[in-house]
């Protein structure tokens, strides 16, 4: 399988990519507006190349905006550059001209075992759905983090990529490419407090002591904003599953996006109902309709250890 990763990078975006481009086969990093503006995200994607000596690996911008909604970023949790925390490198290289949609579109054409794993707002995702729909039938995947079967952080229901751009995740939930999602139930399993920090320190080398002061600066982060003592590591997870898939349970969901709630807009409706088959018996759920049929596999438990695990021998490559 070949990969391209859309990203927002932001701090869990930078893990994502380290993971991807030690493990998988990354054809493209395509950004898009989120955590921060978009230059400033382009920016980030390339310096974390730069740091980790991935020249070779193609970055296209792409939207500076949701679809339809107003642009909203995060500085309260990745600073004002989008990835504040350490002295990363200049890069020596510029984004290449095409624009992220088109991108896209010709990896999906040019291979037949593409999957995007996406870890920002869907914008480009499904931008490119739209312009090309049998794009569709061309990947083999979408994995997105994202939503969440429970509560959100970017308001009491969403979760803050599905809240930037809802309509774009309304588009790609119903392109009937098969996904995995990655949501905020299943991210706040795997949780990186000093312990883990201290861990990637211990590495040594300039690439581990930026990424540990960099997770660090999250984690602080997340203590100020949100009273907790670790920073959940979201984005990563739509990458380690196809690195190490038993670190990560899926199960199967009919998942929608609310869009007009006036408190639940962006909210990841989860019907966890399950489809029974006759004579099924789910302890607690007898007389409950059957669900809607699945249309993504969303990640329900981690192993955190075996996470924490993966990252820091990964890290160590480099
Ligand atoms: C998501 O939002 C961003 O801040 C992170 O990079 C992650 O993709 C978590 O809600
Ligand atoms: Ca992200």
């Amino acid at each position: 399988m070949r990969f391209l990763l859309d990203c927002d990078p932001g701090h869990d975006d930078m893990l994502a990519i380290l993971l991807a481009a030690q493990h998988l086969d990354v054809v493209a990093i395509t950004t898009v507006s989120g955590n921060q503006s978009l230059p400033k995200v382009t920016a980030n994607a390339l310096k974390i190349l730069e740091l980790a000596g991935l020249q070779e690996i193609p970055v296209a911008a792409g939207l500076a905006r949701p679809l339809v909604a107003e642009a909203r970023h995060a500085p309260e949790i990745h600073g004002e550059s989008g990835l504040d925390g350490a002295e990363l490198p200049e890069p020596r290289r510029a984004p290449i001209e095409e624009h992220a949609i088109d991108v896209i579109l010709q990896a999906s054409r040019r291979h037949d075992d593409l999957v995007l794993v996406a870890t920002g707002p869907l914008s480009n995702v499904a931008a490119a759905l739209v312009r090309d729909p049998p794009l569709a039938q061309r990947l083999v995947e979408i994995s997105l983090m994202g939503g969440s079967t429970a509560t959100g952080n970017a308001t009491p229901a969403a979760e803050f990529n599905i809240s930037c751009d809802p309509e774009a995740a309304d588009v790609v939930f119903r392109s009937g490419v098969p996904l995995r999602m990655f949501g905020l139930n299943v991210t706040h399993q795997v949780v990186a407090t000093a312990v883990e920090v201290a861990r990637i320190r211990e590495l040594g080398g300039r690439l581990a002591r930026t990424v540990a002061d960099l997770i660090e600066f999250v984690r602080a982060a997340n203590e100020r904003v949100f009273g907790a003592s670790g920073a959940a590591l979201h984005d990563p997870l739509a990458v380690a599953t196809f690195i190490a898939p038993e670190l990560i349970e899926l199960r199967e969901m009919h998942v929608a996006v609310e869009l007009h709630g006036a408190l639940t807009r962006g909210m990841t409706v989860c019907d966890d109902r399950r489809r029974g088959r006759a004579g099924d018996r789910i302890a607690g759920r007898e007389g409950v309709a059957r669900g809607a049929p699945p249309n993504c596999r969303v990640g329900v438990r981690a192993d955190a250890p075996g996470f924490f695990d993966l990252l820091v021998e990964t890290l160590a490559r480099y």
